[in-house]
């Protein structure tokens, strides 16, 4: 059974949904990175369940045990090793038994029939076995682990409820998606339309029914040029992740299938220059040209089918005496799964955009387009001449009260030497000589020092 996804950080997925067990090994993580468990707790607890009337009454602490890839610095920060991270989730609120008399009775449009067909009694299929949404905690695990990773670089990751059956919230601004604009309580812009939404599938919830919806999810702070062409674009990534989550039924980009009823002169997201950078004044594509960012928000919206699991009578089959029958469902359900699954998508993309960063870090080491990179560091080394060049003022001032020459050879000398050490064999003998520069400059300024 396969369930790995990802090159530049692998994540690999193991467990079902009544196994006593389930768990995410990370391969590819940075070493030194800290995480704070609380954070990522909590994001974990968004997508719990038994929280309310619309979703499962199966509640589970979903906390992580983190078995190796990381030190402890207390009992809630850890850091990365740089080795493989495992975490686990123990799987406490089960009721195996609720599933015993439909073993061989698939639940309409769940994964019973289709896994069966596959691996036959092998496979533990209770709960919906690795089928479940259960499955979506250890993804969550690895999103925010990626989401903290990309936030350190102003990256975000952000979803919002964009529609239940009929009753839709406010879209994102495709140019300017707002984090801040979303409900904290329920992931909602429009706070009466999240209020219908809540009416309506505590309603369906008490029919036994299920309702679906529309999740739309905005990745911020991207720089133009992160994907590639063809296989591993960034719509690729993202989307195979996506599908990974139970019961996602669509995907689309920007304007998405509107842009199929549109014209290029309507559709094209024309190109202007803003504050030195390039911007587009639409965001029909989503963030995304030819598989690669353009430095616009990246938004995509999933649709998610109604829930399988519903307790009306259902027509079904049993898979062994290959007869017709009915099923009329016990046990625990998630009416929408909707809400608890925009953290779901959040880590989902958060995954597929950190692998498609990682390969753009490294191409652009590569192909030495590294021109902000010198730029940046330029940024670090002038702010540290800047604080050296302001020492010099206080030497100057010791050097006029001990009645002390600017200039010492002896000393000039000692630090020419450490930092053509420093430098090394290639490049040691250029830096003494900006050194040398740097000294005589720092005297002029000594100078002007003692002058005034
Ligand atoms: C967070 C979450 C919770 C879910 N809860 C349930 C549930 O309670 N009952 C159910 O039948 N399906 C639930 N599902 C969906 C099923 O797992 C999914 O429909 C099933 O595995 C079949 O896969 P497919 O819909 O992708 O074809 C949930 C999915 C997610 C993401």
């Amino acid at each position: 059974m396969h369930s790995t996804f990802g090159q530049e950080l692998k994540i690999s997925v193991w467990g079902a949904s009544h196994a006593p067990e389930i768990g995410i090994t990370i391969t590819g993580l940075p070493a030194g990175e800290r995480f704070d468990l609380n954070e990522i707790q909590a994001f974990l607890n968004r997508r719990k369940g038994g929280q309310n009337a619309f979703s499962t009454k199966r509640s589970e602490a979903d906390a992580p045990v983190i078995q190796c890839g990381v030190n402890w610095e207390n009992e809630s920060t850890f850091v990365t090793d740089g080795g493989k991270l495992t975490a686990l989730f123990i799987n406490n609120n089960v009721r195996s038994s609720d599933y015993d008399e439909m073993k061989y009775i698939p639940r309409p449009s769940h994964a019973d029939y289709t896994s069966y067909v596959k691996y036959g009694d092998e496979l533990d299929r209770s709960g919906g076995g690795i089928f479940s949404g259960r499955m979506t905690l250890p993804i969550c695990f690895a999103g925010a682990v990626c989401m903290k990773l990309m936030k350190d670089r102003g990256i975000e990751v952000f979803g919002h409820i964009y529609s239940v059956e009929n009753i839709a919230d406010t879209p994102f601004d495709l140019t300017n998606p707002d984090r801040n604009a979303i409900g904290k309580e329920f992931p909602v812009i429009d706070k009466e339309a999240g209020e219908r939404m809540v009416k309506m599938m505590t309603g369906i919830a008490g029919d036994g029914d299920s309702v679906g919806g529309i999740i739309e999810c905005a990745v911020t702070g991207l720089p133009a040029g992160v994907g590639e062409p063809l296989y591993d674009s960034m719509e690729a990534l993202i989307s195979h992740m996506i599908f990974g989550i139970p019961a996602v039924k669509g995907i689309e980009f920007g304007c998405g299938f509107k842009a199929g009823k549109m014209r290029g002169s309507e559709c094209n997201d024309p190109f202007v220059i803003r504050d030195g950078k390039v911007k587009t004044l639409k965001n029909n594509s989503g963030g995304i040209q030819g598989g690669i960012t353009n430095g616009m928000p990246v938004i995509f919206r999933v649709c998610m089918k109604p829930t399988p699991s519903i307790y009306k009578e259902q027509k079904t089959i049993n898979m062994k005496e290959m007869t017709e029958t009915t099923l009329s469902l016990i046990g625990r359900h998630d009416p929408c799964i909707v809400p608890r699954a925009v953290p779901c998508i959040e880590a989902a993309a958060a995954i597929a955009v950190y692998n498609l960063l990682v390969l753009y870090d490294n191409g652009r080491k590569q192909f030495g387009t590294i021109r902000e990179e010198i730029d940046s560091l330029d940024e670090k080394i002038a702010g540290l001449l800047c604080e050296r060049m302001e020492l010099a003022s206080e030497i100057a001032k010791e050097k006029k009260a001990k009645n002390l020459p600017i200039r010492n050879e002896e000393r000039e000398e000692a630090v020419l030497r450490h930092v053509e050490e420093v430098g090394g064999e290639k490049t040691g003998k250029y830096i003494r000589n900006v050194y040398r520069k740097l000294i005589d400059e720092t005297c002029l300024l000594e100078e002007e020092y003692l002058d005034e």
